[in-house]
């Protein structure tokens, strides 16, 4: 599908906050995938797909995934959410018909990041904190550093998610403190 086939399926997939946030997504990586030098085709295209698989119920991702022969750790178990990244990432190949390994990385690392993330990866992390529909006391802040510098911008933009996740007294994953000590290690 193309892009515009696979927005219109979207949008009957997602509620309409979803989608919106989705569209913001899609256009701020096409942004940033400018700024930086990436395709902005991809970037557009992950953006917009990024959440595919976020409105599954959320008792059926751990059966979803084992299906799809996603493996499932301990952290996935109690937070079954984090699933629909990697469930997401094989749905556009699967239903969106997108054989694109880039885009699919994107996907699949949009909500915990990971180690060697390639520009695309950072992007679409990043786009999914900073899109025009957010709003976070940080956001400004994060969408200034993503004007000049991808890398200081996804540094922060980890301080940020692990600092909420802690807040919430949530799990944080451990590919989130990989991602974020990697970029630290290679300065
Ligand atoms: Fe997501
Ligand atoms: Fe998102």
């Amino acid at each position: 599908m193309d892009y515009a086939e696979c927005k219109a399926v979207l949008s009957t997939k997602l509620t309409k906050e979803r989608y919106k946030h989705s569209l913001g997504v899609s256009s701020t990586a096409e942004q940033l995938a400018k700024r930086f030098g990436v395709s902005s085709e991809k970037a557009k295209l992950a953006g917009l797909m990024h959440d595919c698989a976020r409105e599954f119920p959320t008792k059926d991702f751990v059966e979803i995934a084992e299906r799809m022969k996603i493996p499932v750790g301990e952290i996935e178990r109690h937070a079954p959410i984090l699933l629909h990244a990697h469930i997401g990432a094989k749905l556009i190949e699967s239903e969106y018909q997108i054989d694109d390994e880039e885009v699919q990385a994107a996907i699949r690392l949009h909500t915990t990041g990971g180690e060697n993330m390639t520009k695309l990866d950072k992007i679409i992390y990043l786009a999914d904190l900073i899109e025009p529909n957010r709003e976070f006391s940080e956001v400004t802040y994060l969408r200034e550093l993503a004007e000049k510098n991808l890398d200081r911008a996804l540094f922060e933009a980890f301080n940020q998610s692990i600092l909420h996740v802690i807040k919430g007294n949530q799990v944080v994953h451990p590919y989130t403190i990989i991602a974020r000590n990697e970029m630290l290690l290679k300065e």
